[in-house]
Order: C-alpha cells, then sequence, then structure tokens
C-alpha cells in the first residue's frame, strides 16, 4: 500500500523567503506535488541572499525548497494571468505570502481563486490577525517576536543586557510555516466531509503568540498575587505589572538554571542545564548525585517552595559543583542519577553528531553542480509507516517546459511566454 501522506495532493506555492517555503516544503516532503511560483529573472528573494558562492543558490533558499517544482511567472501579465488561473483551477491547495493586499491587487486573493475552484484551499501567512491595528504592516521574523512578547520576556532582567531580545529560533517564520501546515491539514481533511476547500490565514503573530502561551499564563498569576515563584527574581526583587525576562529560568515550576562548566574561558558554551524537579524522590536523587545529602534535612532546601525561596543559595552551590566537570561530565553523571541535565550545543556539535543523521532529523541532500551535498533539517517528527526522500531544490524556472506542457500549452506557446516577459525577464529588462 503506497504510504505517502499527501500523494495526488497539488499545490500551487506562491511563497517566498522563509515563512510561507517552510509550509510548502513540508507539504512536499509528505508528498505533495508542490509547483513554486517564481518571478521571471530574479525568483525567490533568498536565492541571492547570504550566498555562499554568487554562482549558487544560498543554503537559505536550498534549505527551503527541497523537492519543489518552479515554474518562472509573472502573474501580472495576461499569459501569466492565463497560466495561474489553469494551475489553480487544477490544485487542491493554494499557499501565498505577499505583502498585505498584493494577492487581491493580482487578482488572486481568496475569493477569486474560490470562484475559480470551489475545492481549492487557500493559504495564506500574513504578519498579523485581520482585526488587528498592525494589520497591514509588511512583517519579518523580527516584527513578529517583538509585537508577540517573546522578545520583552528573553535575556536577562538586570544590568547592561536588560534589552529585549530576539530567539535564535524563527518563532515568526519557520513556526508560521508549520503553523499553517496544521491548518491546511485540517482543512483537507475537512473538505473530505464539505467537498469544498477554506480560507486558512495564519499569521506570524499568532504563531509566536501560541508559542508565548505560558508568558500570558505568567501574566494572570502576576495579575492575581504579584509574583511568579519561578523566576530568579522572586523573592528578592519587585515585579513590574507586566511579565518580565527571565534569562535562563525554566518556564515551568520546576528549578532549572544554566551552569558554568569546565572550559567556559574559551568556550562560551561550556554550560550544562540542570533541573530540580519538585517531587521528594527526585530531590533525594539529585541530592545524591551532587553529593548535598545535608539538603534531605534541610528546610531551606527540601521542598519545592522552600527551594524557590532559596535558590540563589542551590544555583550558587551547585555552580561550584560543576565548574570542574565539563558540560559532558556534568549531563553523564547526572543522568546516570535520573536528573533532567543536557549539555548546551552548538550548532557545529549538532551538525557534527552522526547519531543526528537518522533519516529525519538531519539530512544530507545533494544537489549536485557546484552545491554537492547540503545538510537540513528534515521533517520534525516520524512516522511509523513512511519515510520522506529528501530531492534537490529546483533551478530558477526549472520545470517550466514540464508544468506548462502539463497544462496543455505547445513548444511555441511556450517560446512564446520566454519573449513576452511571461516566463523569462523582458529583453528590454521591463517586467
Ligand atoms: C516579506 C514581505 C515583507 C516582503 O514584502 P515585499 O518586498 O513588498 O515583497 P512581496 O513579495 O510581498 O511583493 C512585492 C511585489 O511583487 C509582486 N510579485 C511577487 N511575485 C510575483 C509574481 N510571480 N508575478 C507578479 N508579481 C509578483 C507582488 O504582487 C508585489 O507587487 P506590489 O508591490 O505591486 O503589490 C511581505 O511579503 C510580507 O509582509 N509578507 C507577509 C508576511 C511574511 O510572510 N513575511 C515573510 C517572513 S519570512
Amino acid at each position: 500500500m503506497n504510504t505517502t501522506p499527501l500523494q495526488g495532493i497539488k499545490v500551487v506555492d506562491f511563497t517566498n523567503v522563509q515563512s510561507g517555503p517552510s509550509c510548502t516544503q513540508l507539504l512536499a516532503w509528505l508528498g505533495a506535488d508542490v509547483v513554486k511560483i517564481e518571478r521571471p529573472g530574479t525568483g525567490d528573494a533568498t536565492r541571492n541572499e547570504l550566498q555562499f558562492d554568487p554562482d549558487c543558490p544560498s543554503y537559505y533558499f536550498l534549505q527551503l525548497n527541497s523537492n519543489k517544482k518552479s515554474l518562472t511567472l509573472d502573474a501580472a501579465t495576461p499569459d501569466g494571468k492565463e497560466i495561474l488561473t489553469k494551475l489553480i483551477k487544477g490544485c487542491d491547495i493554494f499557499v501565498e505570502n505577499l505583502h498585505p493586499g498584493a494577492m487581491d491587487k493580482l487578482g488572486f486573493g481568496w475569493e477569486a481563486v474560490h470562484q475559480l475552484n470551489p475545492r481549492c484551499i487557500y493559504g495564506t501567512i500574513k504578519g498579523f490577525p485581520v482585526t488587528s491595528k498592525y494589520a497591514n504592516l509588511k512583517a519579518y521574523e523580527p516584527v513578529a517576536q517583538v509585537t508577540a512578547a517573546a522578545a520583552s520576556t528573553t535575556g536577562w532582567y538586570e544590568g547592561e543586557y536588560n534589552i529585549p531580545t530576539q530567539s535564535g529560533a524563527a518563532l515568526g517564520d519557520s513556526n508560521t510555516g508549520m503553523h499553517l501546515t496544521i491548518g491546511l491539514l485540517a482543512a483537507l481533511q475537512q473538505r473530505e466531509r464539505t467537498g469544498e476547500g477554506c480560507y486558512v490565514y495564519q499569521s506570524m503573530h499568532n504563531a509566536c503568540l501560541n508559542l508565548c502561551r505560558i508568558k500570558t499564563r505568567d501574566q494572570l498569576t502576576l495579575d492575581r498575587i504579584g509574583y511568579l515563584t519561578q523566576f530568579m527574581q522572586y523573592p528578592n526583587e519587585k515585579f513590574p505589572d507586566y511579565v518580565p525576562r527571565s534569562g535562563n529560568t525554566e518556564g515551568s515550576g520546576v528549578l532549572g538554571w544554566t551552569y558554568k562548566c569546565k572550559g567556559w574561558e574559551t568556550d562560551p558554551n561550556a554550560y550544562a542545564y540542570i533541573i530540580f524537579q519538585r517531587g521528594a524522590k527526585d530531590f533525594e536523587l539529585a541530592c545524591k548525585a551532587f553529593g548535598f545529602e545535608d539538603w534531605l534535612t534541610n528546610p531551606d532546601f527540601n521542598t519545592a517552595d522552600a527551594r524557590d525561596r532559596h535558590k540563589q543559595q542551590l544555583i550558587d552551590r551547585v555552580q561550584a559543583w560543576a565548574i570542574d566537570k565539563t558540560k559532558f561530565e556534568v549531563t553523564d553523571i547526572l543522568s546516570k542519577a535520573g536528573v533532567p541535565v543536557a549539555p548546551v550545543l552548538n550548532t557545529k556539535e549538532i551538525m557534527t553528531d552522526e547519531s543526528l543523521y537518522d533519516g529525519n532529523t538531519l539530512v544530507r541532500i545533494n544537489q549536485g553542480g557546484k552545491v554537492g551535498e547540503f545538510v537540513t533539517v528534515g521533517v520534525p517528527f516520524t512516522m511509523s509507516n513512511y519515510q520522506p526522500t529528501y530531492g534537490p531544490c529546483p533551478t530558477l524556472g526549472g520545470n517550466n517546459e514540464e508544468v506548462l506542457k502539463g497544462l496543455g500549452y505547445t513548444d511555441a506557446q511556450i517560446a512564446e511566454f520566454d519573449k513576452n516577459g511571461t516566463t523569462a525577464p523582458l529583453a528590454n529588462g521591463k517586467m
């Protein structure tokens, strides 16, 4: 039996940069037939952004467009509109992430596409929910992070670096693409019953805020009692009336912190994250592993609430224990004792860990040519009966002939589209 989840699902991908392409790449890896529409001559902006070689597409583009087909198309020309109309009539999902209003201006907004093909599901990414006062803003990653409480709650809470800080994780971009994917898969399932496609509107703000849910939990608590026991600021400092930055505090009620390990003078990531769970049994395991058995009978430490009140002393003592051990030794000792712990890993350490090349976590894709092999992050879940295959990215317009012939166009028409500015830039440089 063919277990490819999205076998036979046709996607017209009018997305650029990271948020939209991360969604359509996942659909492609799940087996959908994805045709990426790119502007003639230039293509997706990421093709030429952050390049390692002027003759090669950047890793930015390569990591987001595997397994897709590329059709260059100026959707503003009469022929371009006709081609796009034909594609839409035969597709299951149309996805776009142009700036607000742009798709309507091109004549392919939700209502128009729904009229052309009522079964087509329409996915769209914008910066903000339609009701937001920021709904018309153009949006990039930091715009989402700064407006969804990610930046205001991330980073240090005192000193020179007490400034709103962006997460290295793409909470506004790839995270939005993943959220949209959930919406599109739900819409596909819904269409099974209704026979009709729906409009899936995904804002970067919603996707980012969804991951900041626990910060809204903290706001509710703060509004009630005026402090947050898990924060380092508790119990010694006054809390503002909004959730402050929490440094490296754990997001739940357990007591977690980042500890400096051997080698920190030269390696800025020589740290381990260690967690004290709340239960008495877990605390006993931890005390034995550290050799802190005296805490088992010390009322300042032998309950979770007491530890919250004396967390600075706890951290100081664990820090003194960790400082002469490497982050890997710390991890080894504590994990064997059942204490939640992990080394802080840098990108090099992750990407050279062969155990992660398990067919999904990190994957090597052979792009061929001057690019050769590159590494990317695969489908972020595994399915017991489906293994994705990871293919190369398309060259700009590399599938024009295949796609256009599939729509019934002749060689002569395809040559004419190249000349009249539909699939290639006009000779005079005009678009
Ligand atoms: C990312 C973003 C800020 C870039 O904005 P931008 O520089 O204006 O670029 P866009 O790709 O949106 O559109 C530029 C123009 O190209 C046009 N265009 C793009 N592809 C086209 C095509 N194949 N054929 C014809 N026109 C095309 C658009 O219609 C638009 O025209 P207009 O300005 O006359 O309306 C904006 O697209 C945006 O806010 N998107 C929504 C949020 C998002 O996904 N952000 C990206 C995060 S990675």
